[in-house]
């Protein structure tokens, strides 16, 4: 544990991102207690609130103040009162792309203690970790529309994927998988239908392999990944990915976790140019916002991978350790989880193990 003083920014943004979002502070104010650490948190009141009063989701100077910080803690975006793509394409996107956040984190365990909708399956089958690629394929925001509202109307939508792109995110989930005990990369690919994007993607992964035999390279398509996710788990140990087969793997992955609201994703910077940023992978939940229900387990969660990525892995051991001690425990559990608990009961019982 290292004596540090670290200015993070706490972006909750809508519904039950502002829900959540305090469950993970409470932790993490319990976890930093005695450790010598501090922290001088910021508060942003970005998001389509403040998109509905100010016309913006975030300042004018957004960007500039959002890179003064080490670390951004981040709820969800998305409100039904703003049309989706704009509180999305102003704000958090944006934030992913230009902090060059091209890795997207993203573990998906069955915790001890928690029912997967997989019948019969336990924490030893479930245990993987999705390195998504975070800054471009499909996400890139190249494209456009012309005779619009016409019959005769034209939507073009292009995946932009670079060699540098791919090659840096395939690498890091050989990094990724070389440190985990069972050395297993899969890569999602679907060069059967997309002939040219996905062929690259193939040829440079391939490259990039022969640089880890230590570690068991297979390729899938994603759709049958996707299946084997759900019918064999267990198989599957790292997954390096692009932007929207990442975005649909880890959905399916936290589903069979037990819930949207478990897995955590951290944005990153490798490089460390620019902060990185740290979230549940959930969204907003419309539809149990303002009910004090939200499992606050993925933000949690968040929170800790954002003390590993700041190199106080003491920290995320605490937080996490709790996390799992309490929901082995079974007494404390939000409605998705099958319980009656709040987000405020359980964000106490973790606090309270800690
Ligand atoms: P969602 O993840 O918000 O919700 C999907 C379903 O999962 C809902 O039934 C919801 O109640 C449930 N759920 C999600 N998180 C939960 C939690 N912590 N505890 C209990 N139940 C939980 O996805 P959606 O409905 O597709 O999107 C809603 C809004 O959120 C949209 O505006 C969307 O664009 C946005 N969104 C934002 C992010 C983000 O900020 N990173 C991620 C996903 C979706
Ligand atoms: C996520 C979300 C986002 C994504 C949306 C809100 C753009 O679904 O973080 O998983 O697709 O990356
Ligand atoms: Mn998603």
């Amino acid at each position: 544990m290292t004596a540090r003083t670290y200015k993070i920014a706490i972006l909750a943004g809508d519904g039950i991102g502002k829900e959540v979002v305090p469950a993970g502070l409470a932790a993490i104010e319990a976890a930093i207690k005695n450790t010598g650490i501090t922290i001088e948190w910021t508060e942003l009141p970005w998001g389509c609130d403040y998109y509905l009063e100010k016309g913006r989701m975030m300042d004018e100077d957004g960007f500039e103040r959002a890179a003064t910080f080490d670390a951004i803690y981040l709820g969800a975006i998305g409100s039904p009162k703003v049309p989706d793509h704009i509180a999305v394409w102003d704000l958090l996107l944006p934030l992913r792309q230009r902090f060059q956040q091209y890795v997207n984190l993203r573990p998906m365990r069955l915790l001890p203690g928690l029912t997967s909708p997989l019948a019969n399956r336990t924490s030893a089958d479930i245990d993987m970790v999705c390195v998504r690629e975070n800054s471009e394929g499909e996400y890139s925001g190249v494209g456009g529309r012309v005779h619009v509202g016409t019959g005769h109307e034209v939507a073009i939508q292009t995946g932009v994927f670079t060699r540098t792109g791919i090659e840096r995110i395939v690498r890091y989930g050989f990094e990724v998988a070389s440190k985990r005990p069972r050395k297993m990369l899969a890569s999602a690919t679907k060069s059967n239908a997309l002939r040219h994007a996905m062929v690259m993607w193939d040829e440079v992964a391939d490259i990039v392999a022969k640089d880890y035999p230590q570690v068991e390279y297979r390729k899938y398509h994603v759709d049958a990944i996707a299946a084997r996710m759900v019918t064999n788990p267990g198989s599957l140990d790292v997954i390096v990915c692009s932007n929207l087969f990442g975005d649909i793997l880890t959905d399916i992955g936290s589903a069979i976790s037990g819930s949207l609201g478990i897995a955590p994703g951290a944005n990153i910077n490798p490089e460390r140019t620019f902060p990185s940023m740290f979230e549940p992978i959930h969204g907003s939940a419309p539809d149990i916002a303002g009910k004090g229900i939200a499992n606050p387990i993925g933000a949690i969660w968040a929170a800790a991978q954002m003390f590993d990525h700041l190199g106080q892995r003491d920290v995320h051991d605490r937080i996490l350790g709790a996390v799992e001690r309490v929901l082995a425990k079974g007494t404390v559990k939000t409605p998705d989880l099958g319980g009656k608990a709040t987000t405020k009961e359980l964000a106490a019982a973790v606090v309270s193990e800690i």
